[in-house]
C-alpha cells in the first residue's frame, strides 16, 4: 500500500504532470487537492501533448478514479471544456471515473473581473497572476461568502448566494475599481447550465478516497504550483492563494496525515518562474535565453515566457523541509546538455550575512540576495535515450550525485525528455 503526495519544489512548472502520469500507472486514485486552472500540467505520450488545467494527470489511464478535491477552486466553464476535449480525442478512458468534491469552491465571473482589476490597479507592483480569478475565489472561501459545488447544485441556495455576492462585488467593481458591473441574470442562467452539466460528477470525495484506502488502493495526491508559491511559505505576496506544500494534500482532499506514506518533490534541473517576485539565480543574458529555448519555457496556462535561472538549492532544501519530501524526481536534465559549466546555488549572500537553511521573509532583503554558486563540468552527449544511470555521461551522473548530497534525500527518478518513456526510474514509491 502506498499513498503518495507529489508537490513542486520551486515556483511551479517543474514537470508534475509528466511525473504524475508515470506514477498513475501504479495508482488507483489520482486526486488534485488545491489550486485551479492557474495550473497547466503537460503530458506527452507517443508524441501527443495534452495540457490539463483542472482534470488530474492520471486521466489518460484506464480504470482509475480521478478526483478534484475540496481544496480546489473550479471554473466550471473551463472544466466542462476540458472534459469535452478529452472525450472528443478519446483520451477519457471508458472505465476511468471523475468526481468533483461537493465542497470545492466555484470560480465566478466576478472573481475573474476582480483579479484583473486588482492587477491593473497595482500597476508596477502587480503579482503577475494568471488572471483566472484564483485569489478572489479563495478570498470568498475564507470570508465565508464563497459558492461551493453543492450550493451551485441547489438552485434556491445558488440564487440567494449569487444575489448577495453580485451586490457586494459590483460595489467594489464599479465604485472602487471603475470597472463594469456583472449581471445577475446572465450569470444565473450561465451557471445553472453548468450545474446541469456537472451534477453527475459531484460527490463526497473524502469518503471515496477513504474507502479506497481501506480497500488497499494506492492514492496519488497531485499538487499544483510549487512550494515557493505557497501562501504561507512562498515569496509573499508573489505567491498563489492556496497552500501548495504537502500538508495541504490532507486538508484539500479530506484525508488524515496518518494515511500518507511518501512525498515526492518534483525539481527541475534549473529554476523557472512565471510572474513577478524575487528570483536570486535568474539569468537575464544569453544562458538564460538558451535554457528558455531548449526547455521550451513558455507558461502552459498563459503562454508567458518563463524567467529562467540556475538551480537554486536554497529554495529546494526549504521545500524538502516544509513538505517532508522523501524523494526527488529530477526533471528536464536534458535541457542542460551542452551548457558548460553548470552552476548550482548553495547559499544566498547579503550585506549582513548568508542564508543557507531558509529564504528571507522580507521581500526587500530577498531581492537583494546574491547567489553563492558551485560550478560543475557540463556534458555534450544526448542523454534523452538513457534508461539507466549507467547510460548517462560521467558529468551528468556527478551533477545528479551532487544534487542528491545537497538535498539530503534520494533522487528517485530522472526525467530526460518530455515523453512518458524518456524517464530513468530509480525508486518507485508505489513499488
Ligand atoms: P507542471 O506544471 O509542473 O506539470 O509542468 P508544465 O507542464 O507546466 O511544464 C513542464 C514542461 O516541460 C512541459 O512542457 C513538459 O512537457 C516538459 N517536460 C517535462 N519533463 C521534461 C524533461 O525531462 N525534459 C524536457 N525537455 N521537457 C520536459
Ligand atoms: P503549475 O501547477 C507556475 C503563479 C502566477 C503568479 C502567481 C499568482 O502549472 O505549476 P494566481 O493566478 O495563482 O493568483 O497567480 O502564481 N502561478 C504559477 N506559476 N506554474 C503554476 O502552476 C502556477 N500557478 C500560478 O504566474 O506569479
Ligand atoms: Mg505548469
Amino acid at each position: 500500500m502506498a499513498n503518495v503526495i507529489i508537490v513542486g519544489t520551486q515556483w511551479g512548472d517543474e514537470g508534475k504532470g509528466k511525473i504524475v502520469d508515470i506514477y498513475a500507472r501504479e495508482s488507483d486514485v489520482i486526486a488534485r487537492f488545491q489550486g485551479g486552472n492557474n495550473a497547466g500540467h503537460t503530458l506527452v505520450v507517443n508524441g501527443e501533448q495534452t495540457i490539463l488545467h483542472l482534470v488530474p494527470s492520471g486521466i489518460l489511464h484506464n480504470r482509475k478514479i480521478c478526483i478534484l478535491g475540496n481544496g480546489m477552486v473550479i471554473d466550471p466553464s473551463v472544466l466542462i471544456l476540458e472534459i469535452e476535449a478529452l472525450r472528443e480525442k478519446n483520451l477519457f478512458p471508458p472505465d476511468t471515473k471523475l468526481y468533483i468534491s461537493e465542497n470545492a469552491h466555484i470560480i465566478m465571473p466576478y472573481h475573474k473581473s476582480l483579479d484583473g482589476a486588482r492587477e491593473l490597479r497595482k500597476g508596477a507592483v502587480k503579482i503577475g497572476t494568471t488572471g483566472r480569478g484564483i485569489g478572489p475565489a479563495y478570498e470568498d472561501k475564507i470570508t465565508r461568502t464563497g459558492i461551493r459545488l453543492s450550493d451551485l447544485l441547489n438552485g434556491e441556495t445558488f440564487c440567494e448566494m449569487l444575489r448577495r455576492n453580485v451586490e457586494e462585488k459590483n460595489f467594489y467593481l464599479t465604485k472602487f475599481y471603475n470597472e463594469k458591473p456583472v449581471e445577475y441574470d446572465a450569470i444565473f442562467d450561465e451557471y445553472s447550465g453548468y450545474a446541469d452539466r456537472l451534477r453527475e460528477y459531484a460527490a463526497n470525495t473524502s469518503l471515496i478516497i477513504y474507502n479506497e484506502i481501506k480497500k488497499g488502493s494506492h492514492v496519488l495526491f497531485e499538487g499544483a504550483q510549487g512550494c515557493h508559491l505557497d501562501i504561507d511559505y512562498g515569496t509573499y505576496p508573489f505567491v498563489t492563494s492556496s497552500n501548495t506544500s504537502a500538508g495541504s494534500a490532507c486538508c484539500g482532499s479530506g484525508i488524515g496525515p496518518t494515511k500518507i506514506d511518501a512525498v515526492v518533490g518534483i525539481c527541475k534541473a534549473y529554476t523557472t518562474r512565471v510572474g513577478e517576485g524575487p528570483f536570486v539565480t535568474e539569468l537575464t543574458g544569453e544562458t538564460g535565453e538558451r535554457i528558455q529555448k531548449a526547455g521550451a519555457e513558455f507558461g502552459a496556462t498563459t503562454g508567458r515566457k518563463r524567467r529562467c535561472g540556475w538551480l537554486d538549492m536554497v529554495l529546494v532544501k526549504e521545500s524538502i523541509r516544509i513538505s517532508g519530501i522523501t524523494g526527488i524526481a529530477l526533471t528536464k536534465l536534458d535541457v542542460l546538455t551542452g551548457i558548460d559549466p553548470i552552476k548550482i546555488c548553495v547559499a544566498y549572500k547579503t550585506d549582513t550575512g548568508e542564508f543557507t537553511e531558509y529564504t528571507p521573509s522580507d521581500m526587500k532583503l530577498f531581492s537583494q540576495c546574491r547567489p553563492v554558486y558551485e560550478e560543475m563540468d557540463g556534458w555534450s552527449e544526448d542523454i534523452s535515450k538513457a534508461k539507466t544511470m549507467d547510460e548517462l555521461p560521467v558529468n551528468t551522473r556527478k551533477y545528479i550525485e551532487r544534487l542528491e548530497a545537497l538535498a539530503g534525500v534520494d533522487i528517485s527518478l530522472v526525467s530526460v525528455g518530455p515523453e512518458r518513456k524518456e524517464t530513468i526510474m530509480l525508486d518507485n514509491p508505489f513499488a
